[in-house]
């Protein structure tokens, strides 16, 4: 009687708990595995072209000969930008052979890192971030996602029929102080309003790249309403050492 009971209370309390390991890939609009398409495969044509097998070359030079998988984050980065923003399993393999490293090494890196793209991603990567800061900051990341999604006519993890869009919700990408915000390719769009989120949109469309950084006239994070500490000039590190020393 008891032995069931537990048995029960068990079971119900693991009906509840929301298990991540499989979780996860439900909750994304992307797959952890690779699955071979026409576009995407060991036999996908990829080879790093002279002008980056020379930053290779001066990337894997930063770090120590038997640590060559270091480089491997910048590299496949770099391959990914050859290769129009996304990361086919080819380049994965070219970036294994150049590091010697295992394949296996460098799908853990590219599977966990979500700046590595594994499908094609359209000419703009728009990259909402809908962690909590940005739900609650300014306007708040609801209203801008639901602009982009209106303006696009995609939802997060499609991409336009002209393949110029592509749209992401993504975790924190470190700007919170300006929230709202996304990130469109490299550039970040901060303390945004739904108008303005429709501006640069409407720019990129336009075949203009809008100015990146805050939209509310901030230079960077500082308060809106201007200095209130730190403004006179700094004395610099040299203040109160003796100049004869
Ligand atoms: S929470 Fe959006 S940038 Fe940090």
């Amino acid at each position: 009687m008891l032995a069931s009971l537990a048995r029960k209370c068990v079971s119900s309390s693991l009906n509840q708990v929301r298990l991540l390991h499989r979780t996860s890939v439900k909750a994304s609009d992307k797959l952890f595995v690779h699955r071979d398409t026409n576009d995407n495969s060991a036999d996908t044509p990829f080879k790093f072209n002279d002008e980056n097998l020379k930053r290779c070359e001066t990337i894997i030079s930063n770090y120590p000969a038997n640590h060559k998988a270091a480089a491997c984050i910048p590299l496949l980065d770099l391959a990914q930008r050859q290769n129009d923003g996304w990361l086919p399993i080819s380049a994965m393999h070219a970036v294994a052979d150049m590091l010697n490293m295992p394949k296996m090494r460098v799908y853990e890196v590219a599977t966990f890192y979500t700046m590595f793209n594994r499908e094609p991603v359209g000419k703009y990567h728009v990259q909402i971030c809908t962690t909590t800061p940005c739900m609650l900051g300014g306007v708040g990341c609801a209203p801008i996602l639901e602009a982009i999604e209106k303006n696009l006519g995609i939802k997060p993890g499609h991409t336009t029929e002209d393949k110029m869009f592509t749209l992401s919700e993504v975790e924190c990408l470190g700007a919170c102080v300006n929230a709202p915000m996304v990130q469109i390719n490299d550039n970040y769009y901060e303390d945004l309003t739904v108008k303005d989120m429709e501006e640069i949109l409407n720019d990129l469309k336009a075949g203009r790249v809008p100015k990146a950084g805050p939209r509310n006239g901030r230079f960077a994070s500082e308060p809106l309403a201007g200095l209130t500490s730190l403004t006179e000039p700094p004395t610099g590190p040299g203040f109160g050492v003796r100049s004869d020393l």
